[in-house]
């Protein structure tokens, strides 16, 4: 949540900024904002909106400096409005300040700088954090640098922070708890900082990430210096990006998400490579090797997750559970961290996250490890924070997802998340030879089969056609295809601002069949499998209450196409892996109505990429 993009250098710095800000509008575009230190002067420019509307209100002017910050919010404390924008400067207008977090002691810390004759332009949390630092200015005598580290001291919350001061022209200064801040380190004294390295890539790869409670000094004259909160001096760890300029683009499609709908065969390949072998009867998930012993012999798996990635988690929960069988339970983060949960040193705890950043996720896992839990990560983003506090990992290796809506970074998970449940499931004998071969067969020609639904756009296109102007729609699945229901309902609410409903396909007559009508379309997962007569009658249900079935079916499959409107059929395939193709349909169901409503599909309302607050 909020994009934090700063230079300073050499060069100008307001082009770095704004192109850095677009490519980091996908965490928030409720403002956007740049300060700019041009002899001797501090200059701001905000705007509400996006970045595209602080480019509005800057054309034609002259805005030159090569050291400035900049942010792209998405609103906490204050609605979104020019005065909320950030960046935020003093009463005094010598120093600048851009936030990501929040200040939670925003308000005590408020009233106290009020009750010291200081005035207010906005309601966030960030200008108070400003003033504060001001006021520590004024009274110690001390410079920016030393007034925020005595600041961040009298703060409660979480922040990834940069600030630019008229007394220290050649410095910016730079924090993090929390939230993440990455440093560039580019030549002659350029130095770049941002919420991740996307804005830093076509500048250098040499990136430092900022720990908890890390100050950062860029100086372009003095290089880059890195201290504790306490003041102690640290080495920074330099670190190559292996990320490439071309994954973050485009690439010739209409929006990111349809890019990423379309890069599944190869992000699904890309997370499998070296770590299957079909041929040779092998799987091997080289980060959690260590710990597979101790995750066999756990009492239980606690899976931990929001949105998307909870989906992900519940499926994984049937995998695991069947093929490994170890008990699995499933927690919304949010949750888990403020039950008191029970938890001890036999339990495994394992985070999915494609951001690696999510505020609750990452808070859960701290609770998990202060209770001596053995704590796993499965993320995307290499570097992220909840990567690096986890005991140890697997990556997803689906490349940066930019769109807000997840797809590619959800298959995968349940990619990474079926290849543990294998490689648990051979390690502990609960698999026989023969269905571990077949089922790492299957898996290594997923991609394929991917391709094989992708090239069914047009016809999804078409089924979207007849229900974009629904206002309801109902998603059902039974097993582990109840997890797709509810992926499917979250991917049409949150681009196309549908209400959506995922349900497991049984329930349905316990409440939700009463919604059924003929303005209704009904999405329903009936691939071969255990369950499908249970869901070819729960099929006749809907029918007989005239709602709109759209049914994702197996190939070939008669008996359900005699009764639904629409059918989509998949390529035949292993029913543990089914998840992996049934979510394709629904992404492009999604993407398609959300087009034809109008609406923005990779930036929808409210919405940002990673939720780093509560
Ligand atoms: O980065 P994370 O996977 O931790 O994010 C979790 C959710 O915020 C995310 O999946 C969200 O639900 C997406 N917008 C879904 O498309």
């Amino acid at each position: 949540m909020c994009g934090i993009v700063a230079y300073i250098g050499q060069k100008e710095a307001y082009p770095i900024i704004v192109k850095g800000l677009k490519r980091l509008e996908y965490r928030g575009y409720d403002s956007a904002g740049v300060a700019l230190l041009h002899n001797g002067d501090l200059n701001l420019y905000k705007k509400q909106g996006k970045v595209a509307n602080l480019e509005e209100f800057t054309e034609g002017k002259n805005i030159l400096g090569n050291a400035g910050i900049g942010h792209t919010r998405w609103a906490t404390h204050g609605r979104p409005s020019d005065e909320n924008a950030h960046p935020h400067s003093s009463t005094n207008g010598d120093i600048a300040l851009i936030h990501n977090g929040i200040i939670e002691n925003y308000a005590s810390i408020k009233s106290e700088l009020k009750s010291k004759g200081y005035s207010f332009k906005s309601d966030t949390d960030t200008e108070v954090l400003t003033i504060l630092i001001e006021d520590i200015i004024n009274s110690e005598g001390v410079s920016p640098a030393e007034a925020l580290k005595f600041a961040l001291k009298q703060v409660i919350g979480a922040y990834a922070i940069v600030l630019l001061s008229k007394s220290n022209p050649d410095q910016l200064v730079a924090a993090r708890k929390s939230s993440p801040l990455v440093i560039g380190i580019g030549k002659e004294g350029d130095f770049y900082c941002a919420s991740d390295a996307t804005p830093i890539i076509e500048y250098t790869k040499k990136v430092v990430y900022l720990e908890d409670e890390e100050i950062a000094i860029l100086d372009r004259n003095a290089g880059l210096k890195l201290y504790s909160l306490d003041d102690v001096a640290k080495t920074p760890y330099i670190q190559k990006l292996a990320l490439k300029l071309e994954a973050i683009e485009k690439g010739g499609y209409d929006h990111f998400m349809l890019k990423e709908i379309h890069e599944q065969p190869r992000s699904i390949k890309d997370c499998v490579r070296g770590r299957l072998n079909a041929s040779e009867g092998w799987v091997s998930l080289g980060g959690i090797k260590d710990y597979e012993d101790k995750i066999i012999k756990a009492q239980r798996i606690i899976l931990i997750a929001c949105g998307t990635s909870w989906h992900a988690a519940l499926v994984a929960e049937y995998l695991i559970e069947d093929l490994a069988r170890i008990n699995v339970e499933v927690e919304y983060a949010s949750e888990f961290r403020y039950r008191n949960p029970i938890i001890n040193e036999n339990d495994i705890v394992i985070a999915i996250s494609q951001s690696g950043e999510t505020a609750d996720t990452l808070a859960a896992l701290e609770l998990a490890k202060s209770k001596g839990a053995t704590i796993l990560g499965i993320c995307n983003v290499v570097g992220s924070s909840i990567s690096r506090i986890t005991d140890a990992g697997s990556y997803t290796h689906a490349g940066p997802e930019i769109g807000v809506a997840s797809t590619k970074a959800f298959t995968a998970q349940v990619t990474v998340l079926s290849l543990m449940a294998l490689s648990l499931a051979k390690k502990k004998g609960t698999i026989s030879d023969s269905k571990f071969r077949v089922m790492l067969t299957e898996l290594e020609a997923i991609p394929q089969k991917v391709q094989q639904i992708l090239d069914k756009n047009d016809e999804i296109k078409f089924i979207s056609e007849q229900y974009k102007d629904a206002s309801n729609a109902l998603y059902l699945g039974r097993g582990n295809s109840f997890p797709v229901a509810l992926e499917g309902a979250l991917k049409l609410k949150e681009i196309s601002y549908i209400h959506a409903e995922g349900y497991p396909a049984a329930e349905m007559k316990h409440g939700p069949i009463a919604l059924i009508t003929e303005e209704m379309p009904v999405f329903v997962i009936a691939t071969q499998g255990p369950s499908y007569e249970k869901v070819v009658s729960n099929i006749q249900e809907v029918s007989a209450r005239k709602g709109k079935i759209i049914a994702i079916v197996t190939e070939g499959d008669k008996v359900v196409r005699n009764i639904a409107d629409h059918v989509i059929e998949i390529p035949e395939v292993n029913e543990h892996l089914v998840p992996l193709l049934a979510t394709i349909p629904f992404q492009l169901l999604s993407y398609h109505i959300a087009v034809m409503r109008d609406c923005n599909v990779d930036q929808p309302r409210n919405l940002a990429k990673s939720v780093t607050v509560e």
